[in-house]
């Protein structure tokens, strides 16, 4: 742990090298960026070689490679840097024991301190069990998903290095962060206090440190894995089975204020004979949230358990064999044919009908999503109306609406109309004539019963049976984004 006044020379030194996230993309160059992401450091190596502040901190965390003593004492208060456990020194190298990595979003830079990348250039190294997870895919999609919003209190479970709880800060007055890994929270309170911030720690684990507190947000990237043990606390809970993912939802919905958002990733089990959306959809009903549930992707038990052991870095090892077959056997055991990976997105509505979605959405998606989940909550709100008051409202159509005939060129009809969204979750659906019109004519000016009612005159139907068709159909056009709620002043 560095003191204050380490802590303060650390920050001017990383200030004075300008060592910012795109100040080092640009020192690195775009090969060697695209192959860091890949955990591949040679064309960075090649490409930094100077000695100079910024060079010396690129080549010591981002490139994870040691750097002379002179030139590191040039950039960085390395003696205090040695005593906090950041770096040590080997002979006349300098090696770093922790990464701190540049980071930024649309408003500004930071610095997240977390476990080095242990997989760097193809290593296969066994993950130590209390390893801390540094900046990720998905700790990047949580955040991208996470309702940017004003709100008083937050809380970020499992923090790890922090990285939640730096988005957070931009738009929440309280934070808590928590975390069951001792390491870990001694690195998230690097990282926050190295960017000035005040984050209240909090050891524990899931939602024991917080008690009945309540929260405007929760956001989660949670140790979601589905495992035969607890081996790896980044991504393990020690629960069995996905019943870590449950208890996010189940708990953390008892724990929101009201109105307050919870948004989490996990994982969740195909199990023989029973289908997923009635497994997820037990927990989320239960909580009497509006909830919208995204499944992105399913892997077969085998894909899963391959996938897991080489991110601990237990591919290839003495290992390898007994604890595939371990992982395989359990799977079997309990029925398990698939592993669910997705979105978990609740807002504490308390409606006595809550909105309650649970899809497979494995296609592309235009983040970040945020925006798109605050509008998928806020139109569940605005649907609350019966049929009546929905006839008397006023739609328009998204601005990012298309339609598409799809046939064999040359045909007089097409075989499809299909409506998509170009933004959010660039949905496109199978519409006929009628909804196509509908859709088509909300431009807000008329209620929708007219509209409804002058389509049929067009297409020569009866009023009463087209509104029966459409009604229920505006509803999930307009719960799709489809169509929005318009502000008539007329
Ligand atoms: C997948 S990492 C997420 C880290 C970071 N929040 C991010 O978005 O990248 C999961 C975190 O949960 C922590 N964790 C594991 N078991 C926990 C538990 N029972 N209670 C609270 N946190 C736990 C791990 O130490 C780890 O930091």
């Amino acid at each position: 742990m560095l003191a204050e006044p380490d802590l303060a020379r650390l920050r001017e030194a990383l200030d004075a090298a300008d060592y910012r996230f795109e100040a080092v993309a640009a020192l690195l160059g775009e090969r060697a960026t695209a192959a860091l992401d890949r955990n591949h450091t040679v064309p960075g190596q090649l490409a930094v070689r100077g000695s100079g502040p910024l060079e010396i901190m690129t080549r010591l965390w981002r490139l994870q490679q040691p750097v002379p003593l002179s030139a590191a004492r040039a950039a960085l208060p390395v003696e205090a840097l040695v005593g906090g456990g950041l770096l040590t020194i080997d002979g006349d190298d300098v090696h770093a024991t922790v990464d701190v990595r540049p980071y930024a979003d649309d408003t500004g830079d930071w610095w997240v301190v977390a476990d080095l990348t242990p997989d760097m250039n193809g290593r296969h190294t066994p993950v130590p069990h209390d390893h801390v997870l540094g900046l990720n895919a998905a700790s990047s999609t949580l955040a991208q998903l996470t309702v940017r919003e004003p709100a008083s209190r937050a809380l970020d479970l499992g923090t790890g290095c922090g990285v939640q709880a730096l988005h957070l800060s931009r738009h929440c007055d309280t934070i808590v962060a928590t975390d069951i890994n001792a390491r870990a929270l001694a690195m998230a309170a690097l990282t926050t206090r190295l960017n000035g911030l005040n984050v209240d720690i909090r050891h524990g684990s899931l939602f024991q440190p917080v008690a009945t507190e309540r929260f405007n947000l929760i956001a989660t990237n949670p140790p979601f894995v589905v495992s035969p043990g607890g081996r790896h606390v980044y991504r393990d809970s020690g629960l069995s089975g996905d019943d870590v993912t449950r208890r996010v939802v189940v708990d953390g919905a008892a724990r929101l204020a009201d109105g307050g958002v919870l948004q989490s990733l996990g994982n969740w089990m195909h199990v023989r004979g029973e289908d997923w959306r009635q497994r997820v959809g037990t927990w989320v009903t239960a909580t009497g949230c509006d909830a919208w549930v995204v499944q992105r992707e399913v892997q077969d038990p085998a894909e899963y358990v391959e996938l897991w052991l080489r991110d601990s870095g237990e591919i290839g090892g003495d290992s390898y064999t007994s604890r595939y077959q371990e992982w395989l056997d359990w799977f079997d055991e309990n029925r398990v044919e698939g592993i669910g990976f997705g979105w978990i997105n609740l807002r504490a509505a308390r409606a006595a009908h809550p909105t309650v979605r649970i899809e497979d959405w494995p296609h592309a998606v235009q983040q970040p999503l945020g925006p798109a989940i605050r509008g998928w909550f806020d139109r569940a709100e605005t649907l609350r109306l019966d049929d009546t008051k929905l006839l008397e409202s006023y739609l328009t159509m998204a601005d990012d609406v298309v339609l598409e005939q799809i046939g064999r060129p040359g045909a007089a009809d097409p075989e499809h109309l299909v409506l998509r969204r170009h933004g959010e979750l660039m949905r496109a659906i199978r519409t006929g004539t009628a909804d196509a019109g509908f859709v088509g004519a909300c431009d807000g000016t008329l209620p929708v019963g007219v509209v409804i009612d002058a389509l049929a005159q067009v297409l020569d139907v009866d009023a009463g049976l087209l509104r029966d068709e459409l009604v229920p159909q505006a509803r999930q056009l307009v719960l799709d984004g489809f169509l929005e709620p318009a502000r008539h002043t007329g």
